[in-house]
């Protein structure tokens, strides 16, 4: 059985002390959640917000990683690096990195690769362009993303590994895909994911939505078949929007 999974991605927003507010509202709002909650600060925030969400069920997460474990590397972090401070799971290839950071599917493989290597839990990001999506490419565009990102992803580590479908021209925007479009995006990368490993591998995968998630849309969104969370942006900054969003039954 599949269970939610709500993220909320932080971006490049918040001080440290705000991000220490924000994740200690998010601790008392949340004590009687019952789906899985992370949230991604920015890297200058991890430690302090360690600390905040400290002995709640809040998962840490971090937006991104270098594909290396050490050397020289200036400006990346490492898995080593996460680890220690206390962050569990990782976005890797967000549309944001793809498209602003030219990251490749190789690249973001690399990561996927090494993240599940040190034992943090991957959140691979997929999502077509709008124009991608007119030109009727959708499926070859998420199909590859998803069997790229998951190369040499054994079965036994697949179970770590979270997918979120996020439509670009959704993200940000105000624009949601409409619960029946992602749902059948959602169904369609299950079939991939059956494809590459096998039915009750792909069954048991949980595939997030993402792309101006909001507390008045995300029942009917969780509501789908094949929608087991959200990854949330601008909607997670705010205590008043991410809670209800993670509470949403
Ligand atoms: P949004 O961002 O909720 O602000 O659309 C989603 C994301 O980028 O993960």
């Amino acid at each position: 059985m599949r269970s939610y999974y709500i993220a909320g991605n932080w971006k490049m927003h918040k001080t440290v002390a705000e991000s220490v507010t924000l994740a200690q509202e998010l601790v008392e709002q949340l004590k009687t959640c019952k789906h899985k909650v992370m949230i991604a600060p920015a890297f200058t925030a991890l430690s302090a917000v360690a600390q905040a969400i400290r002995g709640s069920s809040i998962v840490l997460g971090a937006q991104n990683m270098g594909p290396e474990a050490q050397g020289a590397h200036t400006g990346e972090i490492s898995p080593l690096m996460l680890k220690d401070l206390g962050v569990q799971a990782v976005i890797l290839g967000h549309s944001e990195r793809r498209h602003s950071y030219l990251e490749t599917d190789e690249l973001i493989n690399r990561k996927v690769l090494l993240a599940l290597e040190y034992g943090l839990q991957p959140i691979l990001c997929v999502g077509e362009t709008l124009a991608e999506r007119e030109a009727g490419n959708l499926e070859a565009v998420v199909g590859s993303q998803v069997r790229d990102g998951l190369k040499g992803v054994a079965l036994s580590s697949l179970g770590s590994v979270t997918i979120a479908y996020e439509p670009v021209w959704a993200i940000g925007t105000g624009k949601t895909a409409t619960p029946e479009d992602a749902d059948a995006v959602h169904a369609y990368i299950r079939q991939v994911l059956a494809g590459l490993y096998n039915q009750k591998a792909a069954d048991s995968m949980i595939i997030q939505y993402g792309g101006s998630v909001k507390p008045d849309n995300v029942s009917q969104l969780m509501a789908k078949p094949n929608i087991d969370g959200a990854l949330v942006g601008g909607a997670s900054l705010k205590v008043d929007s991410f809670s209800p969003i993670a509470l949403f039954v």
